[in-house]
């Protein structure tokens, strides 16, 4: 018997990506999220939802740009921070002493220690709510050589990424391998 709780954001995983964003001074800051994931294959999209208070929701608004930074489990205390405070006070980049790289291809910073980053230009935003989802479209992804796996794309177990527990609020690494998909369903 399953007990109802009510109408909740309670779902599982939810990432725990940083975005990157300039402001109209072309300070770079990066901001913690959760409510995010890939929305379209082709052309690679990816949504992010953002408060109207934060300030990259206005950096987003003026530079039609942001990137997806994907942390290392190491990272798990700067990914903390950059949710915690805003850009608007202070300069995160300087504070966490974490390295801001311009893109080459969209108006937005990405963090150089992050093992992988998603280059995405604004195509379309959604008033939702309190919420606000901008959906990008991925120009580039760009991964550190040392996640990298044999095929030459990345390997989960070597970039362990961090998930996000919506429930208790904790940030938790990922488990073990269950399968391969579209293959293992088939096997009767
Ligand atoms: C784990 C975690 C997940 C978060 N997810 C979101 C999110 O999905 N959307 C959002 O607007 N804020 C989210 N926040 C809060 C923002 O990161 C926070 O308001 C931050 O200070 C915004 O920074 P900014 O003002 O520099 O943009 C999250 C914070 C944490 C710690």
């Amino acid at each position: 018997m399953k007990k109802s709780l009510g109408a909740k954001t309670l779902i599982y995983p939810l990432p725990v990506w940083i975005v990157g964003t300039y402001d109209k001074e072309d300070k770079p800051n990066v901001a913690t999220i959760a409510w995010g994931g890939i929305c379209c294959s082709d052309p690679p999209c990816v949504a992010i939802s953002l408060r109207k208070a934060t300030y990259s929701y206005g950096n987003i608004m003026e530079r039609k740009a942001f990137t997806v930074n994907v942390p290392s489990e190491k990272y798990v205390r700067e990914v903390d921070y950059f949710g915690t405070v805003s850009g608007r006070n202070v300069d995160k980049f300087t504070e966490s002493g974490l390295t801001s790289v311009k893109s080459e291809l969209v108006d937005a910073p990405y963090i150089k220690e992050f093992p992988l980053v998603l280059e995405c230009k604004l195509i379309r935003t959604s008033e939702i709510g309190l919420h606000t989802q901008f959906i990008g479209e991925i120009i580039d992804v760009k991964a550190d050589e040392l996640v990298l796996g044999e095929k030459g794309i990345t390997d989960i177990e070597k970039l362990k990424p961090v998930i996000f527990a919506a429930d208790t609020g904790s940030y938790y690494g990922v488990g073990k391998c269950l399968g391969a998909a579209y293959s293992i369903g088939k096997k009767r």
